[in-house]
């Protein structure tokens, strides 16, 4: 049966793979989805160089911007910067750079702006830029080298070629792009990796669209059809001789804010043929030293994953209109952009004792609501309506009773997760609730054993103030949009997440994303026995407990 062919259910075979993939890698209470041990002598490199390819250092911008974290979502009062050495330079330190090295007795690991599932940093990122000054006098394809915050050129183009790739867009755009290298995460998590890996590309999604609001900028994600690959040179067998390989994800554009609703590239077979016939520099550094397990069922989905069908806009109109938002403020706390995205880290663990008023948890989960107009950071990324709503574990948020309840972030979604979840919920409204906020208390009581049970036994999920099960319209979304949709799936899970981190360190407090959750006892909690509802991603947002035996260092060595 050939992918796109149908069985008797009305599936197709890549369809079935995706459903086969996710089922075989749930964590349950007596089994772990499939993974080797760490053999630390293959532990992979966290950081890709193209041996051979010019490197353009960034100039690593003066810290002290004295941009509001809050203004981040008002992105329309921010003059939009042009594109130049330094914007690009903080468009990547916001998003993909470095912000911390950390030690411990003879060990040093370091952070970055993207979060990623055991710090493994499966995401890479490239762009697709103009001429810029101090970069380089023609266009050209980069890869960005985090530890080095530069850019290292991995073909340079012709002015016609940029001229023809980008000929639909508005001037001083240009194009990024993100990878995976599912070694990385497969060496720690096996098979279970390539659901960390998408989770990560969803983070960095946001990481780059605050990135770009921070600069008055815009981004979105376009469809390049199927040849992304071939756009970034990843099917250059010469360049990756012993390297491990990467996969495509997605290809955005950012642009001045002032234009809207590009979803399309026209990235035609002569644009890419031209583009690959371009001269290329650079030969991908090995990772391991050989020896690395093989997880063939990574391969496979993520094979049946890599065709995405074209989504269209969709219909916003029944979402809350921007400026009455919730009535709640859009502008409130004293803390910059710059100290919220450099400072954002995960709790390795959480006090069991701090408590957030109701205000600002509503404020959070505001913020993860699209508006009418589509037009809100970050969700103005991406053109699809949400299709995760969150199951929460409330246990310390002043005058809410503890309990569990559910965001529905598309209200269209209120009936069938009624139907779908325990006949006996509340569905109650808390009265303090914002209008417009589809907020519902399901039941009451302590559930901090029951949030801690669920993550894989991790103490941070019944420690917080609130933690919560993404629960996504898994089989719907798939049947609409085809197998590729699965990854869209957890990139909307990891934005949702990127958001929650953010919120949490404006805040003064902070999250930590669960990838590690027993999915079935998940859904037996909020009594879904359908195949067609799944939680996708777990997180948690209260007070960290310092591990005051680490020892920070900045991310480079100027500061
Ligand atoms: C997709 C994803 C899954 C994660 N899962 C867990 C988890 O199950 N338990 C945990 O303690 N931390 C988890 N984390 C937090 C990472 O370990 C953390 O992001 C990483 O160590 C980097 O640290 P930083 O977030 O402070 O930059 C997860 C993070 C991501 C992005």
């Amino acid at each position: 049966m050939s992918l796109s062919e149908k069985s008797e259910d009305g599936h197709n075979r890549a369809e079935q793979i995706v459903f086969e993939y996710h089922e075989r890698t749930k964590h349950h209470y007596h089994r772990f989805a499939a993974s080797g041990y760490m053999d630390w002598a293959t532990q992979p490199d966290p950081f890709r160089r193209y041996m051979g390819a010019p490197l353009v250092h960034l100039p690593v911008p003066e810290p002290g911007r004295t941009m509001l974290y809050w203004q981040l979502y008002a992105d329309d009062r921010v003059e939009p910067a042009p594109l130049s050495i330094e914007s690009t330079s903080l468009f990547f330190r916001y998003s993909l750079s470095l912000t911390a090295w950390k030690r411990l007795h003879d060990n040093a690991w370091s952070l970055r702006a993207n979060p990623s599932s055991g710090n493994l940093h499966p995401t890479e990122g490239y762009a697709l830029l103009p001429a810029v000054g101090g970069i380089h006098e023609r266009p050209g394809f980069y890869h960005y080298a985090p530890k080095e915050h530069a850019l290292e050129r991995r073909a340079e183009l012709e002015s016609s070629v940029w001229t023809a790739l980008t000929t639909s867009f508005p001037n001083d755009s240009f194009l990024v792009a993100l990878t995976s290298i599912h070694w990385r995460e497969s060496w720690k998590y096996g098979e279970r990796a390539f659901r960390y890996c998408q989770h990560d590309i969803g983070h960095a999604v946001g990481t780059l669209r605050f990135a770009a609001a921070a600069l008055g900028w815009k981004l979105s994600l376009l469809d390049p059809k199927d040849r992304l690959a071939k756009l970034l040179g990843l099917n250059r067998d010469a360049d990756y001789v012993g390297a491990e390989r990467e996969a495509s994800e997605l290809l955005a554009i950012v642009h001045p804010r002032d234009c809207t609703g590009i979803t399309f590239c026209d990235l035609s077979k002569v644009v890419a043929s031209q583009v690959a016939d371009s001269r290329w520099y650079g030969r991908a550094n090995a990772l391991s030293p050989g020896n690395e397990v093989s997880w063939p069922v990574i391969d496979v989905v993520s094979a049946a994953t890599s065709h995405p069908t074209p989504i269209n806009a969709e219909d916003f109109s029944g979402f809350p209109l921007k400026k009455s938002q919730f009535e709640l403020p859009i502008g409130h706390g004293e803390r910059t952009a710059e100290h919220v995205i450099l400072g954002r880290r995960s709790a390795v663990n959480m006090d069991g004792s701090t408590s957030i008023s109701a205000q600002i948890f509503y404020q959070m989960l505001a913020r993860l609501v699209p508006t009418q107009d589509n037009r809100s950071v970050p969700w103005d990324a991406i053109p699809w309506r949400p299709r995760i709503h969150l199951g929460l574990f409330v246990h310390r948020v002043n005058e809410l009773t503890p309990g569990l309840y559910a965001l529905v972030r598309d209200s269209a979604k209120l009936e069938p997760l009624k139907q779908v979840m325990r006949p006996d919920f509340l569905w109650q409204r808390p009265t303090s609730c914002p209008r417009g906020l589809s907020l519902y208390l399901l039941k009451e009581g302590d559930c901090r054993a029951l949030a801690a049970a669920v993550s894989c036994g991790q103490d941070i999920a019944g420690d917080g103030a609130f933690s919560l099960g993404m629960i996504a319209d898994y089989e719907n979304s798939l049947s609409k949009y085809g197998a590729a949709f699965y990854r869209n799936l957890f990139w909307e899970a990891g934005l949702i997440g990127q958001v929650l981190y953010l919120e949490a360190e404006a805040a003064g407090i902070r999250a930590t994303g669960i990838g590690c959750y027993f999915d079935d006892a998940v859904h037996e909690v909020f009594g879904i026995s359908s195949y067609a509802w799944q939680s996708l991603y777990h997180f948690t947002v209260g007070g960290p407990v310092e591990d005051k035996r680490l020892t920070t260092l900045p991310a480079y060595a100027a500061q």
